[in-house]
């Protein structure tokens, strides 16, 4: 017999509210986690407005994210109060203008064109080097995050942009400043069952307008910067050099990209870059401060690959760090940095015997699965290894890894990303010895929109028996 969404057990909630009052968003993940080990992988949340059906079972995920854009789109509540910030791209566009925007976006992302950007992603871990040699001979604790942050901005503008913005050597004023007040904001926005934003000016409120307003006017002037280029340089119209001219001259043709679409793009690779990656290096840094053995392999396999040099300077070198990347891997499956979508169901359907109807709003949370036993040899425990072939664990169900989505709609940004781990990752393990100088057991999880760690320190130290480090910085 089918079952709707009536008929699925939840959390007990209060008559009309139901479980408005008992959602912590900053833990909204960790909470469905443990519902979901009460209650089950397909169970309900009751909201005011609309109950939500909350998916962790991976054949469901699955099946859902398969069936975008047709019959599951991004909430669209969440794509409302995006356009309210201004952002109008490939993240929440659907149907065929989704296509539109995901075809331009994909071909700016691809091998070619990170081969391409690799010589700028160098010169940006050599300038990140310099920072933390300097950081290594001062022995003072700092917060890594800050400079993982500032590292995937400077990555990412140039990306997008061709433009070099040097965050790195700039102490306040960046432009993370002002994506670090827009985040938060959204995701509460998307996950308040009521939108008090609407009704009650708050001082968080006016921050996220003015970050939104400094942003766009950032943007705006990559964009004029870039037109100019265009129209002084016929050429690039046949072979433009960056995603923001690629993108430029295909709204020339194509009626469905105009210049609110041509922005949207620019800010959501801006914004979906940034903080992901950067939040999944500091991740990473704070699971291996404790792990000297993974270290130890790191270290190994970096002096076969690296020799004397201190850090990748070739591209090819990126495929020959293989524990590296499943190092990576594990670190994604413990810490995904984007553990929850909001999908809202477009038709009705049935997926392996629920029927869900036409407006369904369905959360699926992604890490619940790739902790489970069911889906991973030891799921509780850090192993990169069973990410190797040679060393594959009996239970290894990469249908409960989705740490980047899955279906049409997944991160078109996951190669670039795992670019750029690697390379910070050999820079930092082949000249450092990171030491966490906060407590791990202080350190908490974090939901705004990505899930990050709460604020830590480490002190870095040159490596024992690296060679001396010498700092052009001094
Ligand atoms: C470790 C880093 C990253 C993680 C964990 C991550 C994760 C994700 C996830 C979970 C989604 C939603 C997928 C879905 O709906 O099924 C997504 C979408 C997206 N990501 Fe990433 N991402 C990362 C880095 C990047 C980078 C570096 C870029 C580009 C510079 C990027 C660009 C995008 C875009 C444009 C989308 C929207 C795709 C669409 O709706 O068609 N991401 N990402």
């Amino acid at each position: 017999m089918l079952k709707g969404i009536k008929d699925l057990p939840g959390p007990k909630g209060l008559p009309l509210v139901g479980t408005m009052f008992d959602l912590d968003l900053p833990i909204l993940h960790q909470q469905i986690e443990q519902w979901a080990d009460t209650y089950g992988d397909v169970f309900r949340l009751d909201l005011p407005i609309k109950n939500q059906m909350v998916v962790t079972r991976p054949s469901m995920i699955q099946a859902i994210s398969a069936d975008r854009p047709e019959g599951f789109v991004r909430a669209k509540k969440m794509n409302t109060i995006l356009q309210e910030g201004g952002v109008h791209g490939v993240f929440n566009a659907e149907g065929e203008e989704w296509r539109i925007h995901r075809s331009l976006v994909t071909k700016g992302l691809d091998v070619k064109h990170q081969k391409q950007f690799f010589p700028h992603l160098v010169s940006t871990i050599e300038r990140l080097f310099e920072k933390w040699k300097k950081d290594a001979v001062s022995g003072e604790p700092f917060s890594i995050q800050q400079d993982l942050l500032r590292f995937t901005v400077d990555v990412s503008v140039w990306l997008a942009f061709g433009y070099e913005i040097n965050t790195l050597e700039q102490k306040g004023g960046v432009i993370q400043d002002h994506m670090e007040k827009i985040f938060p904001t959204l995701f509460k926005r998307i996950n308040d069952p009521i939108p008090w934003y609407r009704i009650i000016r708050s001082r968080e409120s006016r921050e996220f307008d003015n970050a939104v307003l400094e942003i766009n006017k950032l943007v705006d002037k990559f964009i004029t910067d870039a037109k100019s280029k265009i129209e002084q340089d016929p050429e690039l119209k046949e072979h433009p050099s960056n995603l923001i001219q690629a993108i430029l001259v295909a709204s020339e043709t194509e009626s469905k990209i105009g210049p609110k679409e041509v922005r949207g793009d620019l800010l959501t690779l801006l914004m979906a870059g940034e903080d992901t990656t950067a939040h999944t290096l500091n991740w990473m840094i704070f699971e291996l401060a404790s792990l000297p053995d993974i270290q130890r392999s790191i270290r190994k396999e970096l002096d076969e690959v690296l020799l004397n040099d201190e850090y990748i300077k070739e591209y090819t070198l990126n495929s020959k760090l293989k524990y590296i990347e499943a190092v990576t891997n594990e670190s994604l499956r413990f810490r995904p940095v984007a553990p929850i979508i909001l999908h809202e169901a477009i038709r009705d359907t049935v997926i392996e015997g629920y029927e869900i109807k036409s407006g369904q709003m369905i959360l699926t949370q992604h890490r619940h699965s790739a902790l489970n036993d069911k889906y991973f040899t030891n799921a509780k425990s850090f192993q990169p290894e069973r990410w190797l072939k040679e060393s594959r664990c009996p239970v290894h169900n990469t249908d409960a890894f989705t740490p980047f989505g899955s279906g049409p709609r997944y991160c078109p940004g996951r190669n670039l990303a795992i670019l750029e781990i690697k390379n910070v990752i050999a820079m930092l393990f082949k000249n450092f010895e990171v030491e966490l100088v906060t407590p791990a057991n202080d350190v908490k999880e974090i939901m705004a929109f990505t899930m990050m760690a709460s604020e830590f320190k480490v002190r870095l130290k040159k490596k024992k028996g690296g060679r001396n480090l010498p700092t052009n910085l001094n």
